[in-house]
């Protein structure tokens, strides 16, 4: 249980500050390279609990990685890639820990993997209650063979690698996760394997499998085509992860008087709507784009303490902003006005039903709010410091309701608690002693 001070008026945040590496980067950035023929090279590979998870489940693959630290103290990988037929049998369970990404990509790869290896997925007891299905039917559609409960709905799921059959799939929901995990079997695939989504989602499995030199074409951002192709080492310099950014951008905007600079956080246009709906809200953002940007854009963003105004949010800014809906949830109680969020029914299946999670917050916060379906409607207090209703909160296992619950506590008239404030290691650690140390007089 960790004790948070109520807000001291004479307190704002500034500051320079960096953000944990792209953990949706990350991942991809592991899973390629540990399929790719050669030596790659990952800059800034992250600590953070559901990459580390990803690496793991590779070296059980029989991926080889040495890690070393530069001068600025960020992690490096050099990742030994034997190309697919490289892998070998796992010799236990590959455990995925609290990572959808790291469990749903695995699927792909582990049943299009033409050596027929067996192998079993499982993860920790969140994980094992999120739904599997999607990807199980998807691949099935292709041939796979899948087994686990409820129709290979949870995990644990057991598959048999074998060589998938192209073809094209519409997915009935737009998901990263989903699409990636059939890129991945589409690398293997005795045809070519076309993707279409009914709305755009985080395009950085498709930007990577480019650099690895996949054969792949992105016709526009709904439906792209993949190749059967053998990848070759790269390196990947992994930019600030912006799901992360976000809740620093929410304490700045929260706190009075506060000015803070994020840098190299990645901008990729598929994950950035979060800046677009804050700007919308009337926050005062600016975005400096490093010249020298990779194929994933990344620059530095200033935000200033701004007055917020409530809005709508939804149709296809939501699968854009999908991690980012706890935390705007927050900022949307800050507002002056009313905020619907609606189309995010997704967020049921989240590490939590962070529907019900985030209602439940804004509840104790002593905020006025109705929980939809598929979204929530926010009665803003127009920037007063939340007067809570109930001293203790609970993460619910969920490391962004954590610090959602974190960034709160900033503005709040009396001291609160949070149970399980460590779960924002999974995607941030060290986020409690980064806020604090942004605090000054
Ligand atoms: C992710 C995609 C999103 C997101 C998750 C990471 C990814 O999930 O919520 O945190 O890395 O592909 P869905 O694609 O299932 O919406």
């Amino acid at each position: 249980m960790k004790l948070f001070k109520a807000f001291n008026p004479k307190e704002k945040l500034a500051g320079l500050v960096t953000v944990p590496p792209d953990k949706s980067i990350a991942q991809r950035s592991i899973i390629l390279s540990g399929i790719a023929h050669g030596i790659s090279t990952i800059n800034n590979f992250p600590l953070a609990v559901d990459p580390q998870s990803t690496l793991k489940v590779m070296q059980s693959l029989g991926v080889q990685v040495q890690n070393y630290t530069n001068q600025t103290d960020k992690l490096s990988l050099q990742v030994h890639g034997k190309g697919m037929s490289g892998l070998k049998e796992a010799e236990d369970i590959l455990d995925c820990g609290n990572s959808g990404t790291c469990f749903r990509l695995m699927m792909g790869l582990l049943a299009g993997n033409p050596n027929k290896h067996f192998a079993v997925l499982t993860g920790d007891q969140s994980l094992r209650k999120r739904p599997m299905k999607r990807v199980s039917e998807a691949l099935n559609q292709l041939g796979a063979d899948i087994w686990g409960r409820n129709g290979s709905n949870y995990a644990p799921i057991a598959l048999k690698g074998k060589r998938l059959n192209g073809g094209s799939i519409k997915t009935p929901i737009p998901s990263a996760q989903l699409k990636s995990s059939l890129l991945l079997a589409g690398l293997n695939c005795n045809d070519k394997l076309s993707i279409e989504e009914p709305e755009p989602s985080r395009n950085h499995s498709e930007l990577m499998l480019k650099q690895f030199g996949a054969k792949i074409e992105q016709h526009n951002e709904i439906k792209t085509t993949i190749w059967a192709s053998e990848l070759k080492a790269c390196e990947i310099n992994i930019p600030g992860d912006i799901s992360s950014a976000a809740f620093i951008l929410a304490a700045t905007l929260i706190v009075p008087e506060s000015k803070v600079t994020i840098q190299q956080v990645g901008l990729n246009s598929t994950r950035s709507g979060i800046l677009n709906v804050l700007k919308k809200m009337g926050a005062d953002i600016s975005v400096e784009i490093n010249k020298s940007s990779s194929y994933e854009p990344f620059g530095d963003i200033t935000v200033k303490h701004s007055p917020l105004r409530g809005i709508e949010i939804s149709g296809s800014i939501i699968p854009n902003i999908i991690d980012e809906l706890p935390i705007l949830s927050l900022l949307a109680s800050q507002a002056s006005g009313q905020t619907i969020i609606k189309d995010a029914a997704e967020l049921r299946i989240k590490e939590s039903d962070r529907l019900k999670t985030m209602a439940q917050v804004l509840k104790s916060l002593g905020i006025t709010v109705e929980e939809l379906p598929d979204g929530m409607v926010i009665d803003g207090c127009a920037g007063k410091p939340f007067n809570p209703i109930d001293d203790t909160f609970d993460s619910y296992h969920d490391h962004r309701i954590a610090m959602t619950v974190g960034i709160a506590s900033l503005f709040c008239t009396k001291d609160i608690n949070l149970i399980g404030h460590e779960w924002a290691d999974i995607s941030f650690p060290g986020f409690f002693n980064l806020l604090k140390s942004l605090l000054c007089e």
